[in-house]
């Protein structure tokens, strides 16, 4: 069997199907489908405080409709991050479905595959409008890359033990501080499910099945990962710079968003979860060559 297939793990799809049959259809089998972007473009879900925001002068100084309109881009960023993800989580679901050579697997990813098409259709309607150009954000870029390219061991590291794993302590903090609690809702359901899309992820992971290209694969994936991390809270002080800082770098931003203290704290959480996800031979290579330290971006 070919460990390849030939998957597009579109982040922004080319077609739109109109057909009211399938809209139905659709409709009848989950109760988001059709609510996308319907949300105010202006939409604030996370406070200043769940952002650091309040730690930084020039934000606590702006007026109230630079501060609104902040907030309200910080929003947008999060669940435009969000929706993205579980776009791609529905054609790595897929891909797994079909690389599965166990019963238990095939069910499992099936299952997967739904769940994260209600995930989509849950975040998709708290944002505005389709987000332009997402394949060409480094991230997800990576992650579009990942899911195409990946064999199933290496998926089921990248995305099920270390991105899903991530995706948990992501998720649960916006879920804490969401200020709409429709959407909270929606991150206490993703979350139940995210749960276990991880621990199976855990129980599946057999590295030793990897070969050696497998295995180069994934550690360039993950050291890509890390150093984006690593790189510092990029998008909220890109959002800070664009109103507050004109011709500066957002860089500025960085001390009072306490880039210091906090991405260590992050690439830390990250070595945790490849370990406690039983990729200790990862772990190891990557100390070794110091991703996990903040002195690999710097
Ligand atoms: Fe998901
Ligand atoms: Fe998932």
């Amino acid at each position: 069997m070919s460990a390849n297939l030939d998957v597009n793990a579109w982040m922004n799809f080319p077609n739109h199907r109109d057909n009211k049959v399938l809209e139905g259809i659709l409709k009848r089998s989950n109760k988001n489908y059709g609510k996308a972007f319907s949300a105010e473009s202006d939409a604030i879900y996370w406070s200043a405080e769940s952002l650091g925001l309040d730690r930084v002068k020039a934000y606590r100084d702006a007026s109230s409709e630079i501060q609104n309109k902040i907030l309200a881009d910080c929003s947008y960023a999060l669940l435009r991050e969000a929706f993205a993800i579980e776009r791609a989580g529905m054609a790595f679901a897929s891909k797994m479905v079909l690389l599965s050579d166990d019963l238990e697997s095939r069910i499992l990813y099936s299952q997967f595959a739904a769940q994260e098409a209600a995930h989509y259709q849950a975040i998709a309607a708290y944002i505005p409008h389709e987000p332009s150009d997402l394949a060409s954000d480094p991230f997800l870029g990576l992650l579009k890359a990942a899911i195409e390219e990946g064999d199933r061991m290496t998926l089921t590291l990248i995305i099920q033990v270390f991105l899903e794993g991530w995706g948990l302590l992501h998720y649960k903090k916006l879920q804490k501080d969401c200020l709409n609690p429709g959407l909270a809702d929606e991150f206490r359901q993703i979350l139940q499910d995210e749960a276990r899309h991880h621990g199976s992820g855990i129980a599946l992971l057999n590295l030793d099945s990897l070969t050696d290209d497998q295995r180069n694969h994934g550690l360039r994936t993950l050291k890509s990962l890390l150093s984006m991390v690593a790189a510092g809270p990029w998008s909220v002080a890109t959002i800070l710079q664009r109103y507050l800082a004109e011709g500066e770098s957002p860089t500025v931003f960085f001390s009072e968003l306490d880039h210091v203290v906090e991405t260590p704290q992050k690439l830390q959480q990250l070595r945790r979860i490849l370990q406690v996800g039983g990729a200790q031979c990862f772990v190891d290579q990557l100390d070794s060559e110091k991703f996990f330290q903040l002195t690999v971006a710097q």
